[in-house]
């Protein structure tokens, strides 16, 4: 059973600027709920219930948003506009919420090896916020759980996406077991097409067995001078076994704009319910 969930949330934001010139990117709401709280709610749902966020300047109202509110509880008390809160005290009741500060940011990899001290030696899911994922039953890291107990590897989620997207992703390649599972034999963070071991793109959800740690401390800077997690989930592959598994459900990328743009309208239209 894994218990912890991971939330890199250090990052800036830049494509949202200026709204996240002061706010944290995970606070950027679609509808009515933040981003960030989306992928809390998928990892309870998972069974996660500690939620571990690698936290940055700049970013308090996320670990705010996840605590009591007292001024605004006491205001709305016993008035209609309670439903409104139903949800978050939900989240705030089954979830446990730790948090460390990313001093520097050097890459994907840093942060998971700066929330070390928040997992210790159990495996952990991660969350990218960024990626929002809508499903019809279980959630994807309730699926990528599932899977863990019959694998006992790292697994990571993936999706097919079109060739000339490569150089978004890290992108997998490896031995098909079944319908939409893979060994993993091969990735490479974010390549160019021509270079690309194949059309299936990482997105941000993964689990992590621990030995990921030792294995990013001696992971040498990859893309963009920064340390990979790509690049360590390749090393472990050789060591041992990487699992890569086509989710059943939508992906948005909501570190897009068109992308948050599209998750807002869907989830307008398919999800969202106004409290009585
Ligand atoms: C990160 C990972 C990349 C993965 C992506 C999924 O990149 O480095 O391998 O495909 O998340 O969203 P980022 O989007 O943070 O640049």
């Amino acid at each position: 059973m894994i218990k912890k969930c991971l939330f890199p949330v250090a990052g800036y934001g830049t494509r949202f600027l200026p709204a996240t010139k002061s706010m944290p990117k995970e606070m950027l709401p679609v509808v009515n709920k933040p981003l960030v709280q989306y992928g809390v709610e998928e990892a309870i749902e998972a069974g996660m219930n500690t939620i571990s966020f690698v936290t940055g300047r700049g970013k308090r109202a996320i670990t705010d948003h996840f605590d009591i509110s007292y001024e605004l509880e006491h205001q709305i008390a016993g008035t209609g506009k309670e439903a409104y809160l139903e949800g978050i005290r939900d989240v705030l009741e089954r979830g446990i919420f730790t948090m460390v500060r990313q001093r520097e940011m050097n890459g994907l990899g840093h942060a998971i090896l700066t929330g070390e001290p928040l997992i210790g030696g159990e495996a952990f899911g991660v969350v990218l916020s960024d990626d929002l994922c809508i499903t019809e039953g279980d959630g994807v890291l309730a699926q990528m759980a599932d899977l863990y107990k019959q694998f006992r590897c790292s697994i990571v989620a993936i999706q097919e996406v079109p060739a000339e997207d490569t150089p978004k992703y890290g992108i997998i390649a490896g031995e098909q077991l079944k319908e939409g599972l893979y060994r993993v034999d091969d990735m490479v963070e974010k390549p160019q097409p021509e270079e690309a071991p194949s059309n299936l793109g990482i997105i941000g959800r993964y689990i992590l067995t621990p030995d990921i740690f030792e294995i990013l401390r001696t992971t040498p800077a990859g893309k963009n001078g920064e340390i990979q997690l790509t690049d360590a989930l390749l090393t472990q592959s050789r060591q041992g076994c990487v699992m890569a598994y086509k989710f059943r459900g939508r992906r948005f990328d909501c570190g897009s704009v068109p992308g948050f743009v599209e998750a807002t309208n869907y989830v307008y239209e398919h999800i969202y319910a106004e409290p009585e």
